[in-house]
């Protein structure tokens, strides 16, 4: 198999989970989130989203979570928004990058936005309107693109259509979002073999949920054809509101914990991280899904049990590390 040296994660949980808590979380713990994500070295935050109040209440505090945050330097703040009246907002909170939405699929894009795909495209060129003005780069998402809860698969060509009106509006970053977990690798690995070359200059975004154990699987294989841009969320926070169905997006640290255990660099402090998705699950009170914070990293050593050391007589195994490590690679599992 073929992998990346670095890869680049941005986390939604702040936005793709906590917009699906039964729970308000009040504003001073999102913004402690965010600024301990930062803190971790994440590099993309999909801080919060600027959609209407009544539909996602989770989220109506989106200018005050973005006027407070710490901006670390380096860091690329973002947040979503349906329409151009949330880029307006979104731009006047001082995001560095505006994340939109349309579905892939046209009952989703009705049930999510209340628009048809059409009607989201012209909303989304005066999104781009308005991002030009500010100065703003955009990174369009689309979710359903893998298969819809509603209308199951999604043809290929429907996708492509959605990503070619897209690109045709100025995108030059795309993300494919699989909303309730329903990829599959053969699936992924088809619809990136058409998509990739066919749009030549595009930055693509894979966004996975983990709903039916696929989202690491389907990010190795996207890897595999030269994706190097993942969505992920703290403990495996997300859903959405508008999707039956759709659990959890991939979780940060377990998929951190696998790049670095392949060697593959994210910039990240796995340890922080870690340390984050423990807070996090003090904040919303419940076990999140993700298997590092129970299992402790894969070098995790336990007590040898009483009476096994001294019967030991086959020397102890070091620790497997590839023939050519490339110089200045991450440590198996920093
Ligand atoms: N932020 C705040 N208010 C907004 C808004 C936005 N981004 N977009 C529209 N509105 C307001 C309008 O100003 C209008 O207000 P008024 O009644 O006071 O005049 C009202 O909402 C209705 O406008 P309309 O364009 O008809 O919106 P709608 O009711 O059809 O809702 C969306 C469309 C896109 C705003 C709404 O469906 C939405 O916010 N969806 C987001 C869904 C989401 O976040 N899903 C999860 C993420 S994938
Ligand atoms: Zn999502």
């Amino acid at each position: 198999m073929k992998f990346p040296e670095h890869v680049t994660i941005c986390e939604v949980g702040t936005r793709d989970g906590f917009q699906i808590e039964p729970e308000f979380i009040p504003t001073e713990e999102k913004v402690e989130v965010v600024n301990l994500l930062a803190e971790a070295g994440v590099p993309r935050i999909e801080v919060t989203s600027f959609v209407h109040p009544k539909v996602v209440p989770q989220l109506r505090d989106a200018e005050e979570v973005m006027a407070r945050i710490h901006r670390r330097p380096g860091t690329r703040y973002a947040a979503l928004v349906p329409n151009d009246k949330g880029a307006v907002r979104a731009a006047d909170a001082g995001v560095d990058v505006i994340h939109t939405v349309v579905s892939a699929s046209e009952s989703h894009n009705l049930a999510n936005v209340n628009m048809t795909i059409a009607e989201s495209m012209e909303k989304l060129r005066a999104v781009m309107d308005v991002a030009r003005k500010t100065g703003l780069p955009v990174n369009c998402g689309i979710s359903t693109s893998f298969g819809c809860p509603f209308e199951g698969d999604v043809p290929l060509g429907q996708l492509q259509s959605v990503v070619a009106r897209l690109v045709d509006l100025g995108a030059r970053g795309i993300g494919l979002a699989d909303t309730t977990g329903m990829a599959n690798l053969r699936q992924a690995a088809r619809v990136l073999e058409d998509l990739m070359p066919r749009f030549p200059g595009i930055e693509w975004t894979l966004h996975t949920h983990d709903t039916r154990a696929m989202a690491i699987p389907n990010i190795l294989a996207a890897m595999e054809y030269g994706v190097t841009h993942f969505d992920s969320s703290i403990g495996g926070l997300g859903g959405c509101p508008f999707a039956p169905g759709a659990s959890g997006n991939v979780c940060s640290e377990d998929l951190v914990h696998c790049l670095h255990a392949m060697r593959i660099s994210t910039g990240i402090d796995l340890d922080r991280l870690i340390a984050v998705s423990r807070r996090v699950q003090e904040i919303v009170g419940r076990t999140l899904p993700g298997q590092i914070v129970k299992a402790g990293k894969s070098d995790r050593k336990y007590p040898v049990p009483d009476g096994v050391a001294a019967r030991r007589t086959e020397p102890r195994p070091s620790r497997y590390s590839p023939p050519s490590s490339v110089p200045g690679s991450p440590s198996p599992l920093q």
